[in-house]
């Protein structure tokens, strides 16, 4: 069989989960085995395996400290994703690479799912540093897919963080410290194992270009963690809170729901609701 399949963030959490889907098919590479900064080290790591495609989860993902390392921000998601890009380019590989829900916000009185056809307008760092990325991609590999999508927890934890959303409400409820969830931010959450699924069947075409994925539907972040603690079974005190009274350093937009639509012009499955996916992903957990 061919390892003709390249992961860039192998210990992340979707760059595990497609890890484990693809087994002998793809080869998984640590920070520690390429520095996406580097354009010597994306080439040196990178030719030698010869790839058709690379999937690159690999980002600088920590959304508040964005704002004050920025330069870190850009260095990954921009200017690493530029010579990831110029690599794959001159590989003639296909490149994958992903994005997030918060491309979009600028225009705040937003309530209908934005499509790949609407005009991004970032409000952080963070946001303004994937897009630049996806920018890279867009315009310097022919052969890509880029994939926006949001809210994202999977087994394996956010790379660097070690965990997400739902191990964190988790967590906090085994404690029996009362929770505060902001109520004022729409999105959709998703579940990496159904992004990884999604992602395998994206690149079995050749339908290059950009595209949004998440699970179906939207809530609050209150109610997807009142979701998590009724699937749970969890007795918890949830307090909903407005995202000024939370207080980040980066400004969250109000409204980031995406709609799959380049996704469903291909015919392929409508992704299913993000409580079927929660269910499923809370079922499979470890008993504790
Ligand atoms: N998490 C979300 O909620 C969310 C939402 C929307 C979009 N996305 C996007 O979806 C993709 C996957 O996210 P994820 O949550 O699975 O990511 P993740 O768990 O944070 O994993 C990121 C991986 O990238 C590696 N990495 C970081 N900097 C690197 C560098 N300079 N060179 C090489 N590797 C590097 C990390 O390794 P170390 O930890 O060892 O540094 C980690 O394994 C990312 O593009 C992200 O921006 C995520």
């Amino acid at each position: 069989m061919d390892r003709d399949i390249v992961i860039i963030g192998a210990t992340g959490q979707l760059g595990h989960d497609l890890c484990e889907r693809l087994g002998p098919r793809a080869v998984g590479l640590t920070h520690r085995e390429v520095e996406l900064c580097e354009r010597e080290s994306l080439s040196q790591t990178l030719s030698p395996l010869r790839p058709r495609i690379v999937i690159n989860t690999a980002a600088f993902n920590f959304v508040d400290d964005a704002e004050t390392r920025a330069g870190e921000a850009f260095a990954v998601n921009a200017l690493g994703v530029r010579e990831l890009s110029l690599v794959c380019r001159d590989l003639d590989c296909v490149l994958v690479h992903f994005s997030t829900d918060y491309a979009f916000g600028l225009d705040g009185c937003r309530r209908d799912p934005y499509s790949e056809d609407d005009v991004s307008g970032p409000i952080n760092i963070y946001g303004t540093s994937k897009l630049a990325g996806e920018c890279f991609v867009r315009s310097l590999c022919p052969k890509h897919f880029v994939v926006r999508t949001c809210g994202l927890y999977g087994h394996h934890g956010s790379g660097g963080k070690g965990r997400n959303f739902v191990n964190t409400m988790l967590r906090l409820a085994r404690e029996g410290r009362p929770v505060r969830v902001v109520a004022d931010q729409i999105c959709t959450p998703t579940a990496t194992a159904d992004l990884a699924d999604a992602t395998l069947r994206l690149i079995e075409t050749d339908a290059f270009g950009l595209y949004h994925w998440t699970n179906g539907g939207q809530c609050s972040w209150h109610e997807f963690a009142s979701e998590i603690f009724r699937l749970a079974g969890l007795t918890v005190d949830c307090t909903p809170i407005t995202t000024a009274e939370f207080g980040s350093r980066a400004l969250r937009p109000a409204f980031t729901v995406l709609e799959a639509r380049r996704w469903q012009t291909l015919g392929l499955p409508t992704p299913r609701p993000w409580q079927d996916a929660l269910r499923e992903f809370l079922s499979s957990l470890p008993p504790r």
